[in-house]
């Protein structure tokens, strides 16, 4: 079994090692993130998102700010995000709130995109109903007609996310006994971060 955490370490630290060894171990998307926003109506709602390992001191996610997440996100910033990573039997929950990043950080990141993933974003709006998938395919055909071989401008409604961890849990299997290992950090008012270790 891999090392399991240590109590006084930094846990963004024990999440970029785990993050790196389940690349390492060959997971697919090792970066995939099940996200968890509440809606103004209480109502929780998950879905993946890619976490940008190129920002390694802080856990963010690009969107669209209009899409259902980007409006629970304005209603509510506190969220859950979990990694499941399950050939290594491992799993981290990470809970806390977001903000969005500045326009510079989001530009920056658009920039790095390659050209097709900005066209589809810039032409398709994220999680609206459409009448078939063909419409998407022509949208983004009349776009690219539209923008030529110019720069596509970042959409102001697409940008990035970064959430500041509140607690952070990892959880290691152990087939052998069943006897799961579970820790917890959790950042206190001065700034800390206390550990434990949780029951299965
Ligand atoms: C592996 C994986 C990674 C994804 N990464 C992103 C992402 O980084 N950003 C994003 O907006 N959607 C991403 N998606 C799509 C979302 O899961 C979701 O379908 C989309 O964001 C719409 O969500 P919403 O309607 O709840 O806002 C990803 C999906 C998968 C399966």
């Amino acid at each position: 079994m891999p090392e399991f955490v240590v109590p006084d370490a930094d846990p963004m630290d024990e999440l970029r090692r785990w993050l790196s060894e389940a690349a390492e171990a060959g997971v697919s998307n090792p970066a995939a993130m099940v996200l968890a926003t509440v809606g103004p109506g209480g109502a929780p709602s998950a879905r993946a998102v890619m976490v940008n390992t190129r920002t390694p001191d802080a856990l963010t996610f690009f969107s669209h700010y209009e899409s259902p997440k980007g409006r629970d996100i304005a209603a509510n910033p506190i969220v859950d995000g979990v990694f499941l990573w399950t050939p290594l039997e491992r799993q981290i929950r990470v809970s806390g709130a977001v903000a969005k990043v500045s326009a510079d950080e989001s530009d920056a990141y658009w920039a790095s995109r390659p050209r097709t993933g900005q066209l589809a974003i810039a032409s398709t709006p994220q999680s609206s109903l459409v009448a078939d998938h063909a419409s998407l395919t022509a949208r983004k055909a009349a776009f690219e007609t539209q923008i030529g071989d110019g720069e596509i401008p970042r959409p102001e409604t697409y940008g990035g996310y970064r959430l500041t961890p509140a607690s952070i849990e990892f959880w290691q299997g152990r087939p052998e006994d069943r006897l799961h290992l579970r820790a917890v950090y959790r950042r206190e008012s001065d700034g800390r971060w206390s550990f434990g270790f949780v029951a299965p």
